[in-house]
Protein backbone atom coordinates (compact mmCIF):
# COMPACT_ATOMS: atom_id res chain seq x y z
CA UNK A 1 0.00 0.00 0.00
CA UNK A 2 1.22 3.70 -1.02
CA UNK A 3 2.07 5.86 2.15
CA UNK A 4 -1.27 7.73 1.91
CA UNK A 5 -3.21 4.72 1.75
CA UNK A 6 -2.12 3.78 5.30
CA UNK A 7 -2.94 7.63 6.52
CA UNK A 8 -6.61 7.03 5.19
CA UNK A 9 -6.76 3.58 7.22
CA UNK A 10 -5.11 5.43 10.05
CA UNK A 11 -7.78 8.28 9.81
CA UNK A 12 -10.19 5.86 9.59
CA UNK A 13 -9.43 3.85 12.36
CA UNK A 14 -8.93 7.20 14.43
CA UNK A 15 -12.53 8.20 13.15
CA UNK A 16 -13.86 4.86 13.88
CA UNK A 17 -12.85 4.85 17.86
CA UNK A 18 -13.68 8.16 18.80
CA UNK A 19 -16.91 7.79 17.24
CA UNK A 20 -17.81 4.48 19.64
CA UNK A 21 -16.31 6.25 22.08
CA UNK A 22 -18.96 9.19 21.80
CA UNK A 23 -21.70 6.24 21.45
CA UNK A 24 -20.13 4.48 24.74
CA UNK A 25 -20.37 7.76 26.23
CA UNK A 26 -23.79 8.37 25.11
CA UNK A 27 -25.53 5.08 26.65
CA UNK A 28 -25.46 6.30 29.91
CA UNK A 29 -26.62 10.16 29.55
CA UNK A 30 -30.06 8.63 29.10
CA UNK A 31 -30.08 6.46 32.65
CA UNK A 32 -27.98 9.29 34.61
CA UNK A 33 -30.60 11.76 33.58
CA UNK A 34 -33.04 9.12 34.59
CA UNK A 35 -31.46 8.35 38.26
CA UNK A 36 -31.09 12.85 38.55
CA UNK A 37 -34.75 12.87 38.09
CA UNK A 38 -35.45 9.77 40.92
CA UNK A 39 -33.23 11.91 43.50
CA UNK A 40 -35.01 14.83 42.06
CA UNK A 41 -38.15 12.89 43.19
CA UNK A 42 -37.04 12.10 46.15
CA UNK A 43 -35.41 15.62 47.30
CA UNK A 44 -39.03 16.76 47.11
CA UNK A 45 -40.93 13.84 48.82
CA UNK A 46 -38.37 14.12 51.65
CA UNK A 47 -39.28 18.22 51.71
CA UNK A 48 -42.83 17.14 52.02
CA UNK A 49 -42.61 14.58 54.76
CA UNK A 50 -40.38 17.61 56.77
CA UNK A 51 -43.51 20.31 55.74
CA UNK A 52 -46.29 16.91 56.37
CA UNK A 53 -49.34 18.82 58.02
CA UNK A 54 -50.44 15.12 59.66
CA UNK A 55 -50.12 11.77 60.00
CA UNK A 56 -51.21 10.83 56.68
CA UNK A 57 -49.14 12.88 55.01
CA UNK A 58 -46.55 11.65 56.64
CA UNK A 59 -46.80 8.42 55.97
CA UNK A 60 -47.97 8.96 52.14
CA UNK A 61 -44.52 10.94 51.53
CA UNK A 62 -42.82 8.57 53.47
CA UNK A 63 -44.22 5.77 51.12
CA UNK A 64 -42.89 7.49 48.21
CA UNK A 65 -39.75 7.72 49.63
CA UNK A 66 -39.14 3.65 50.36
CA UNK A 67 -40.81 3.36 46.60
CA UNK A 68 -38.45 5.27 44.97
CA UNK A 69 -35.17 4.27 47.44
CA UNK A 70 -36.39 0.67 45.81
CA UNK A 71 -35.29 1.82 42.21
CA UNK A 72 -31.90 2.32 43.66
CA UNK A 73 -30.15 -1.21 41.66
CA UNK A 74 -28.04 -1.87 39.18
CA UNK A 75 -30.33 -0.67 36.20
CA UNK A 76 -30.68 3.32 37.33
CA UNK A 77 -26.70 2.28 38.45
CA UNK A 78 -25.47 0.62 35.76
CA UNK A 79 -21.14 -0.27 36.19
CA UNK A 80 -19.18 2.60 35.11
CA UNK A 81 -21.89 5.18 34.79
CA UNK A 82 -19.79 7.84 36.78
CA UNK A 83 -18.16 10.42 34.06
CA UNK A 84 -20.97 13.23 33.85
CA UNK A 85 -22.47 12.85 36.77
CA UNK A 86 -22.02 13.33 40.06
CA UNK A 87 -22.16 9.21 41.17
CA UNK A 88 -18.80 8.53 42.70
CA UNK A 89 -16.48 5.63 41.20
CA UNK A 90 -16.73 3.89 44.54
CA UNK A 91 -20.47 3.13 44.13
CA UNK A 92 -18.93 0.03 41.79
CA UNK A 93 -15.93 -0.79 43.74
CA UNK A 94 -18.41 -0.76 47.38
CA UNK A 95 -21.50 -2.24 45.41
CA UNK A 96 -22.86 -4.27 48.78
CA UNK A 97 -21.94 -1.34 50.79
CA UNK A 98 -24.16 1.32 48.57
CA UNK A 99 -27.11 -1.06 48.01
CA UNK A 100 -27.21 -1.23 51.87
CA UNK A 101 -27.13 2.04 51.96
CA UNK A 102 -30.61 2.03 49.00
CA UNK A 103 -31.80 -0.68 51.52
CA UNK A 104 -31.34 1.03 54.92
CA UNK A 105 -33.23 4.24 53.53
CA UNK A 106 -36.27 2.00 51.96
CA UNK A 107 -36.14 0.29 55.57
CA UNK A 108 -35.96 4.38 57.38
CA UNK A 109 -38.72 5.29 55.20
CA UNK A 110 -41.11 2.50 56.01
CA UNK A 111 -40.26 2.73 59.77
CA UNK A 112 -41.71 6.51 59.77
CA UNK A 113 -45.09 5.04 57.03
CA UNK A 114 -45.97 2.20 60.21
CA UNK A 115 -45.40 4.81 63.16
CA UNK A 116 -47.38 7.62 61.04
CA UNK A 117 -50.02 4.68 60.29
CA UNK A 118 -50.16 3.65 64.31
CA UNK A 119 -50.65 7.14 65.16
CA UNK A 120 -47.20 7.32 67.11
CA UNK A 121 -45.32 10.40 66.76
CA UNK A 122 -42.54 10.53 64.20
CA UNK A 123 -41.23 13.82 64.64
CA UNK A 124 -37.58 12.11 65.78
CA UNK A 125 -37.47 10.12 63.19
CA UNK A 126 -38.57 12.51 60.41
CA UNK A 127 -35.70 14.51 62.03
CA UNK A 128 -32.55 11.83 61.80
CA UNK A 129 -33.69 11.03 58.04
CA UNK A 130 -31.82 13.53 56.82
CA UNK A 131 -28.82 12.65 58.16
CA UNK A 132 -29.27 8.49 58.27
CA UNK A 133 -30.88 7.73 54.98
CA UNK A 134 -29.73 10.97 52.90
CA UNK A 135 -26.13 11.59 54.37
CA UNK A 136 -25.33 7.94 54.73
CA UNK A 137 -25.34 7.52 51.08
CA UNK A 138 -24.22 11.07 49.77
CA UNK A 139 -21.21 11.41 52.30
CA UNK A 140 -19.35 7.99 50.30
CA UNK A 141 -21.19 8.00 47.17
CA UNK A 142 -21.72 11.44 45.57
CA UNK A 143 -19.59 13.98 44.33
CA UNK A 144 -19.58 17.89 45.63
CA UNK A 145 -21.28 19.62 43.25
CA UNK A 146 -19.37 21.44 40.64
CA UNK A 147 -19.13 25.08 40.94
CA UNK A 148 -19.95 26.92 37.75
C1 LIG B 1 -28.12 4.77 48.29
C2 LIG B 1 -27.57 6.05 48.02
C3 LIG B 1 -28.40 7.31 48.13
C4 LIG B 1 -29.39 7.62 49.02
C5 LIG B 1 -29.94 6.78 50.14
C6 LIG B 1 -29.81 8.98 48.68
N1 LIG B 1 -29.10 9.45 47.61
FE1 LIG B 1 -29.38 11.24 46.69
N2 LIG B 1 -27.91 10.78 45.35
C7 LIG B 1 -27.15 9.62 45.36
C8 LIG B 1 -26.19 9.67 44.28
C9 LIG B 1 -25.17 8.58 43.95
C10 LIG B 1 -26.41 10.88 43.60
C11 LIG B 1 -25.67 11.38 42.34
C12 LIG B 1 -26.47 10.89 41.14
C13 LIG B 1 -25.75 11.14 39.82
O1 LIG B 1 -25.51 12.31 39.50
O2 LIG B 1 -25.42 10.14 39.15
C14 LIG B 1 -27.49 11.57 44.31
C15 LIG B 1 -28.02 12.80 43.93
C16 LIG B 1 -29.02 13.48 44.62
C17 LIG B 1 -29.55 14.78 44.23
C18 LIG B 1 -29.10 15.60 43.01
C19 LIG B 1 -29.91 15.20 41.80
C20 LIG B 1 -29.46 15.95 40.54
O3 LIG B 1 -30.23 16.72 39.99
O4 LIG B 1 -28.31 15.74 40.10
C21 LIG B 1 -30.52 15.11 45.15
C22 LIG B 1 -31.40 16.35 45.17
C23 LIG B 1 -30.58 14.01 46.11
N3 LIG B 1 -29.65 13.04 45.75
C24 LIG B 1 -31.43 13.98 47.20
C25 LIG B 1 -31.50 12.93 48.11
C26 LIG B 1 -32.29 12.97 49.32
C27 LIG B 1 -33.14 14.15 49.78
C28 LIG B 1 -32.11 11.76 49.93
C29 LIG B 1 -32.74 11.27 51.21
C30 LIG B 1 -34.12 11.51 51.48
C31 LIG B 1 -31.20 10.97 49.09
N4 LIG B 1 -30.84 11.72 48.01
C32 LIG B 1 -30.78 9.67 49.39
C33 LIG B 1 -27.27 8.57 46.24
C34 LIG B 1 -28.21 8.47 47.26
Amino acid sequence: MRKSSWLLVLLAGIFLMTGAGAAWAQQFDKVIAERQELMKGIGGASKALRSAADAAAVAASADKLAAAFAKINADTFPKGSADGSRSKPEIWEQWDDFTKAAKNAVTLAQAIATQARAGENTAELVKAFGKNACGSCHRPFRKPKKRS
